[in-house]
């Protein structure tokens, strides 16, 4: 048992607890789970034992939903619990919180059709107790229409329970910024950053409407029970701020502070930004290893402002790490230099090692020269825009590397793209006016008329998405080419979860393991490069991290894997923070003009991505800031090795 462990349950037994508060900055309830998948469980346990024990008094349940990729895995087990447990929807009424306005219910984002794909479809509900708002009602009817929603929630008896998610605005339902305690069911215009995260689903931001209507905020606070999710890192700064800032309509999910039976409950990930798990020396006893220590020094530095070498004894007194000092028999001066050079060993030019040099300090061994290396890209950008200097300094170097590209990313390819592609063939067709050319002219045409067929908001035949597909490749050939790879090393997967999901509603399968492990097997990388598990569960890039970890697993045993490294990069993610660091690959002006100028050959890149570089620049800052070499700009990885 470590000294920790020790402290802590013998305060518990002491029942001086206390001294341990870990979550006292919480102002409401929250339990952070491993995973998402058990977390839901535990919901769905909840609710099915209110549904049953209702149901044996005889009565409704009335039960308040969400939609949005975060309450997917909760349905799922639901629908696991009716088809293998016999829990019956017989006796449930469920409204939810919203639904674009504009959309048609048959139209595949609409809410009323999510709901029916993840969840109505595949119970026992009664259609009749199904309610959603109807995002086409004229627009001088909206407000009676709102009105009779709030009254058909009263007639109903109220909601029970509300499921939530939240948005990265920190809106509940769509009550964006502004939103008053007390507001009711309405129409409400929806946020940038909101629409600007549902561009993916409607394949460009210019196709998500413009507004919605929307549960108040008071609406949902008058449920009884409210139990906010949230899944991956990207959710994880909001949540801290619903949970431990203050309560204000400018975040509309830290009303839940006020209400009485609420929790929030997140995964690990989205739980990482809480002060007990970020700053645990400021809430309690640690354990001062040397990954705690170097992630309280560095934070001390930040938050001071200072190096790490000029900190000193009260710096870390007066600012609640002095505990880390009275774990040792160090002073300041002798931890701030261990903390500084272990920050300065994780630099490095050499990314797949320096040969013939003493590597003992260095991130990557120097033997075996060169390496073979193999890089995953879950999307085809993600590469690019996470490591795409230290791409090229590998192939620069002379390693073998193979970039393969995970998933065919042909759901971000705009129409246009295909039609300017169908176009040139016609006229080709036209110019050449050879009858060589008429099963083309044929298959161009039938690309325009699909493309025309589906309208504004449908969605793609499979044809369509197979160009795009094979456009997004000629692009990220191109990119990757400006990163000296060269044209073969481009391996291209179109994993099948990608090829027959959507944005939000993308599941795992076997098979996308299987392709990952086959790939693995064939190549025997001694390095590979694959982005983290930490985004939102049913994105792509998690999605693809979890078919390299199951065919890692597969591998178990083999000869290569116990000589083969794995480096984590942050591509459209959350970067990393300056402690979890443990290679920075530092790029001159000149090499991160180069990497900028690889990305903007993605046509389909949005303004997100485009501000790869600007991350890369703010890292070399904080490193600067720490006391290290100032650089231009910095890539960062993580080393990982499963569990
Ligand atoms: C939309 C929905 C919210 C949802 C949010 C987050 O804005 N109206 O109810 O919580 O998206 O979506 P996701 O769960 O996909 O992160």
């Amino acid at each position: 048992m470590s000294d920790f462990q020790t402290h802590a349950s013998i305060l518990e037994a002491t029942g001086q607890k206390q001294l341990c508060q870990r979550e006292r900055f919480e102002k409401v309830r929250t339990l952070v789970h491993s995973s998402s998948e058990s977390a839901c469980r535990g919901l769905a346990a909840e609710v099915a034992s209110l549904i049953r024990g209702r149901a044996a008094a005889g009565e409704t349940t009335v039960l308040g939903l969400a939609t949005g990729s975060t309450p997917v895995p909760f349905y799922r087990e639901l629908i696991r619990l009716h088809q293998e447990e016999g829990l019956s929807f017989e006796s449930v009424t469920t409204f939810n919180l919203d639904e674009y306005y504009g959309l048609p219910r048959d139209h595949p984002e609409s809410y009323f059709r999510f709901m029916c794909d993840q969840l109505f479809d595949h119970v026992d509900l009664d259609p009749a107790r199904i309610h959603l708002p109807d995002g086409t009602v004229a627009m001088e009817a909206v407000y009676d229409h709102c009105l009779d929603y709030e009254r058909r929630i009263v007639e109903a008896g109220g909601l029970d329970l509300q499921i939530l998610g939240i948005g990265r605005t920190g809106h509940i339902g769509f009550n964006e910024p502004g939103s008053a305690a007390d507001s009711i069911t309405r129409m409400i215009t929806l946020d940038r950053v909101t629409r600007q995260d549902a561009a993916a689903d409607f394949m460009g931001v210019a196709n998500v409407p413009r507004s919605a209507i929307t549960m108040g905020v008071g609406t949902i606070l008058e449920a009884k029970r409210l139990v906010l999710m949230a899944w991956g890192a990207n959710k994880a700064s909001i949540v801290r701020e619903a949970v431990e800032g203050r309560v204000t309509d400018q975040i509309s999910a830290s009303f839940l502070q006020h209400h009485g039976n609420a929790t929030f409950l997140v995964d690990e990930a989205a739980a990482s930004s809480l002060t007990r798990f970020r700053f645990p020396w400021l809430v309690g006893p640690v354990e001062w290893d040397a990954p705690m220590k170097k992630r309280a020094v560095v934070w001390l530095a930040r938050k001071l402002g200072k190096p790490i070498l000029k900190l000193v004894d009260e710096d870390y007194n007066e600012n609640g790490a002095g505990g880390l000092l009275a774990s040792t028999s160090e002073a300041a001066y002798e931890v701030n230099i261990d903390i500084f050079n272990r920050v300065q060993h994780t630099i490095t030019g050499w990314p797949g090692g320096k040969p013939g040099t003493d590597d003992s300090r260095r991130p990557e061994r120097s033997e075996p020269f060169p390496k073979r290396i193999l890089v995953l890209s879950p999307e085809p950008a993600d590469a690019l825009i996470g490591m795409g200097g230290t791409l090229s300094r590998l192939c620069e170097q002379g390693h073998e590397v193979k970039l393969v590209f995970q998933t065919s990313g042909n759901l971000r390819v705009a129409d246009v793209a295909a039609l300017n592609f169908a176009r040139v063939v016609i006229e080709m067709a036209e110019t050449s006016q050879s009858p060589e050319w008429e099963s083309q002219t044929a298959y161009a045409r039938s690309i325009v008329k699909a493309i025309d067929a589906k309208g504004e908001f449908g969605t793609d035949p499979d044809f369509v998405r197979k160009l795009k597909g094979l456009i997004l490749r000629g692009e990220a050939r191109d990119a990757t080419s400006a990163c000296h790879l060269r044209y073969h090393d481009n391996h291209f997967l179109d994993l099948p979860f990608y090829e027959i999901g959507r944005y939000r509603r993308f599941r795992f399968e076997e098979a996308d393991a299987a392709a990952v492990g086959a790939i693995l097997g064939q190549f025997q990388p001694h390095s590979i490069y694959a982005t983290g598990d930490a985004s939102d569960p049913s994105s792509p890039q998690a999605i693809a991290f979890r078919a390299f970890t199951a065919a890692w697993a597969s591998l178990a045993g083999s000869a290569f894997q116990a000589d083969s490294r794995v480096w984590l990069y942050r591509g459209r993610d959350r970067p990393f923070e300056a402690h979890e660091i443990d290679m920075a690959v530092p790029m001159s002006p000149d090499q991160l003009e180069e990497k900028t100028e690889s990305i903007r050959r993605f046509m389909s890149i949005n303004e997100e991505d485009l501000n790869a570089p600007a991350r890369n620049r703010e890292i070399a800052a904080t490193y600067d800031a720490l006391g290290m070499a100032e650089y231009e700009a910095i890539e960062a990885f993580r080393r990982w090795s499963p569990v």
